[in-house]
C-alpha cells in the first residue's frame, strides 16, 4: 500500500526536532484529521540553510513531513514556495488516494514558516 520510499522515511524521518532561534516558524494544521505539523527554517542570504520538523499525525505525515525538509534544504525561498504538496507525494513515489490528504501538511508548513520568516522582515 506504501511505496518503499514512504516506509523509508516514515522509519528514519529525516530533519526531525527543533531550532531554538529558528528565523521562520510554520506551523499548520489538518482539518481532515486534527493532525499538526511544525516546521523551522534557519535562512541565509534568502536560503534555507537549516531546517526541522516536528509532526503530530500519521506515517504518511510523517513521511511527508521528512521529504519536504530534504526538498527544501539549500533551497532559495522563492524555490521552496513553489514546492507543492503533488511534488512532494510525487518525490515519495505517490501515496495511496486515501492519504493525498496528508500530503497537504507538509509543502503548507513550509509555506507558512517562510511567510512567518517574510514577516519579520518587514
Ligand atoms: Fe492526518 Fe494523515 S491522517 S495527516
Amino acid at each position: 500500500m506504501y511505496t518503499d520510499k514512504v516506509m523509508d522515511h516514515f522509519e528514519n524521518p529525516r530533519n526531525v526536532g527543533e531550532i531554538a532561534d529558528a528565523d521562520g516558524v510554520g506551523l499548520v494544521g489538518n482539518p481532515t484529521c486534527g493532525d499538526i505539523m511544525k516546521i523551522y527554517l534557519k535562512i541565509d542570504n534568502d536560503v534555507i540553510t537549516d531546517i526541522k520538523f516536528k509532526t503530530f499525525g500519521c506515517g504518511a505525515a510523517i513521511a511527508t513531513s521528512s521529504m519536504v525538509t530534504e526538498m527544501a534544504k539549500g533551497k532559495t525561498l522563492d524555490e521552496a514556495m513553489r514546492l507543492s504538496n503533488q511534488s512532494v507525494a510525487e518525490a515519495l513515489d505517490g501515496l495511496p488516494p486515501q492519504k493525498m490528504h496528508c500530503s497537504n501538511l507538509a509543502a503548507d508548513a513550509l509555506h507558512a514558516a517562510i511567510d512567518n520568516y517574510r514577516e519579520q522582515q518587514k
